[in-house]
């Protein structure tokens, strides 16, 4: 078996798959473990979609291509078709994938409702609250993603987190009926990797971590 590490170390992001259909066991094996992640105040603040059906991919990819165009709308940017499609092409190869997770953060509560009842004498609303805490809900959210990945992995498919579509949340929402409150965090494509990625270039240990 192998061991923790070298299995971390191992996995990487994938951008190309094989059309090889997923189990629907696997799906939720995926989001099994996602769902055992820590959370913030155990608020499992998330939601996810997986989306597997060829028309809707393309429905989504067609969501991000008209997100961006609204975004660029109206800007030195709009007219520059070269750039517009080099955004469309980078925000969209996952619907290429055989299943793409969307994945949402639900609202989070805050349990300690004295602390909660200050911040709120004081004026500070709710996100700006979660901001000032640390961000527990996108940390929660990021950690049911990083699970999801692993177990990606470990039953052989290949991903990659993806938040570049989320510049069209709107169009993405609308496409898949969320709910107005849900928040869009992610984008993740999933299948049988199609390629071998490059080595990965990473920064020495020393450069990062100070043991005191
Ligand atoms: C929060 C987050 C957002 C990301 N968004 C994108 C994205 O929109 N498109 C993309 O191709 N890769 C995206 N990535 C993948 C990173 O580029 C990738 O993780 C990084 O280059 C390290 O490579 P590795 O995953 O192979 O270790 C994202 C990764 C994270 C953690």
């Amino acid at each position: 078996m192998t061991d923790f590490l070298t299995f971390a170390l191992s996995r990487r992001s994938i951008r190309k798959f094989e059309p090889t259909p997923i189990p629907e066991e696997h799906i939720r094996a995926m989001v099994e473990a996602a769902h055992c992640a820590p959370s913030g105040c155990n608020s499992q603040c998330w939601q996810f979609v997986a989306v597997t059906g060829q028309p809707m991919r393309e429905k989504l990819a067609q969501a991000v291509r008209e997100g961006i165009r609204s975004f660029f709308e109206g800007t030195e940017l709009a007219d520059d078709e070269a750039f517009l499609q080099g955004r469309e092409k980078a925000f969209t190869f996952f619907q290429r994938a055989p299943l793409v997770f969307l994945v949402f953060l639900d609202h989070m509560d805050y349990y300690e409702k004295k602390t909660l009842g200050v911040y709120e004498r004081r004026g500070i609303g709710h996100r700006d609250m979660m901001d000032r805490m640390g961000y527990p809900d996108v940390l929660s959210v990021g950690a049911a993603v990083e699970n999801l990945l692993l177990q990606v992995q470990q039953l052989g498919y290949g991903a990659c987190w993806m938040n570049d579509p989320i510049m069209a949340e709107k169009q993405i929402k609308a496409a898949v009926g969320a709910d107005d409150s849900l928040r869009l965090m992610s984008v993740i494509p999933v299948g049988v990797p199609a390629y071998t990625p490059r080595e990965k270039v990473q920064k020495p240990l020393e450069q990062v971590l100070r043991i005191l």
